[in-house]
């Protein structure tokens, strides 16, 4: 309904907007006398017009298309089976000594569609008092556990002030445990304490949990685009979900199978970097979302701060609900997003950063960047404020190294040749 209305309203906008614009300009003192002048501002006026149509055009395209999404996803086909939709999945929610945790339980025990089902369990390390009687306040809408390892961590003398992430490593480590093998959950989704999820978190992981079973070369479902700044997603498709080398974490879910693979190696510190490299990831993708289902809330932690303040706080929260679980996501399994979205992206046009930057294009399509080595890749997203570094090679939310983004109202993809080779760990 909300999408009717905004499709109505739009044509609204635009009429009226157009009229005043003509009328404005029409009736605007012209402070040159000649005629050459009030043809410029002629040519002008129909430029904004018809700029001004052609945007409100692409909006209407796409609430148009989410209408339909919606409307199969209210009388069409259900993929999922009955039984992966009872599916128990818990959320995981580490903390240590963040009072602020309460924004974090607030919003997940909110948008939380049923307590049996998603059984909210907070694991503390830290011992910090304060934290856990915030937590306490909670009563039986969450389980605590407390990781019973306090002892003091010995660290290399060259990594005394990364002890925090030691201690990150072991809890995560007790806490996969406990999980999998103490409470025998078969899937978890993980969250951080200084996370705020959206209205359709639960929907997005349970909508996509068939996924993640039946297709053994994804290991893990993200809430979390790495370049999901505004300006840099399209606001009007929060339905829409991409495959990813790149591990994003921040609010993910796990089966137990990885974790039976994962636990006997499970590093001593610096756990994200590790799963990232080829020897955990063996080729393996994860599902992220064109807008982030969370969103990081707390600049202090063991992360630096800095990180926050130039990137993370810009991360856009949806807030549009996707029915996930009545959509067909089947577009995701390897074998067909490997035919159908790796080809879209080699058939789309290529056109340069620079044009792209100035609104210089004129397909209405997709269109593609290329880039062919590692510092070519670095200009092009520094210049265009997207993430421009790798982890293992691999750079931020690509797929087969293609990164897509959106940017003045167009899907781009940054790719590399189509006769790609693989990443490169020594890109760094
Ligand atoms: C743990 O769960 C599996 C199914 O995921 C089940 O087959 C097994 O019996 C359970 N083990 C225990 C000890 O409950
Ligand atoms: C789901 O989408 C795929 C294309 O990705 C299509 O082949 C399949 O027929 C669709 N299934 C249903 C039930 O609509």
């Amino acid at each position: 309904m909300r999408i009717k209305r905004t499709i109505v309203v739009l044509g609204l906008i635009t009429i009226t907007w157009s009229l005043v614009l003509y009328f404005t300009l029409l009736y605007r003192p012209i402070y040159s006398e000649t005629s050459v002048n009030v043809n410029r501002q002629i040519v002008i006026l129909e430029q904004g017009i018809s700029e001004q149509f052609k945007k409100n055009n692409d909006m209407i395209n796409n609430a148009q298309k989410l209408l339909e999404i919606k409307k199969k996803g209210d009388h069409g086909q259900r993929q999922i089976p009955k039984e992966a939709l009872n599916v128990k999945i818990p959320v995981l929610v580490f903390a240590c000594n963040r009072v602020t945790i309460n924004k974090c339980l607030d919003r997940l025990i909110q948008y939380r569609p049923d307590p049996d089902q998603f059984p909210i369990i907070v694991s503390q390390d830290c011992n910090h008092d304060e934290t856990r009687d915030v937590i306490e306040k909670y009563g039986n809408q969450v389980s605590l556990i407390q990781q019973p390892d306090q002892s003091d961590i010995q660290v290399p003398p060259k990594e005394k002030k990364f002890k925090g992430y030691f201690k990150i490593a072991r809890h995560y480590g007790w806490a996969l445990n406990q999980m999998f093998f103490n409470f025998n959950f078969s899937t978890v989704i993980i969250v951080e304490d200084d996370l705020e999820v959206s209205s359709d978190f639960f929907e997005y992981f349970l909508g996509t949990y068939p996924l993640l079973v039946k297709d053994s070369s994804l290991w893990c479902i993200s809430a979390w685009n790495d370049n999901g700044k505004e300006g840099l997603v399209n606001m009007n498709r929060p339905d829409l979900l991409y495959r990813t080398d790149f591990f994003p974490g921040l609010g993910w879910m796990l089966t137990k199978s990885l974790w039976l693979e994962l636990y006997t190696k499970w590093p001593r510190a610096y756990w994200d970097d590790w799963i990232r490299d080829p020897q955990q990831r063996k080729g393996r993708s994860c599902i992220r979302p064109e807008i982030s289902r969370t969103r990081t809330f707390g600049k202090t932690g063991v992360s630096n701060g800095m990180f926050f303040e130039k990137h993370l706080k810009f991360i856009k929260l949806n807030e549009e609900f996707v029915p996930f679980t009545k959509m067909n996501l089947t577009y995701l399994l390897k074998e067909n997003y490997d035919r159908s979205f790796v080809k879209d992206v080699y058939q789309s046009p290529v056109v340069n950063y620079q044009d792209l930057r100035e609104g210089r294009i004129d397909y209405n399509s997709p269109v593609r960047i290329t880039y062919r080595n590692r510092d070519e890749y670095k200009i092009i997203t520094k210049k265009l404020g997207l993430m421009d570094d790798f982890k293992s090679g691999v750079p931020r939310t690509a797929y087969r190294g293609i990164v897509t983004f959106y940017y003045k109202e167009k899907m781009v993809h940054l790719a590399p040749n189509v006769n790609w080779k693989g990443y490169d760990v020594s890109w760094s």
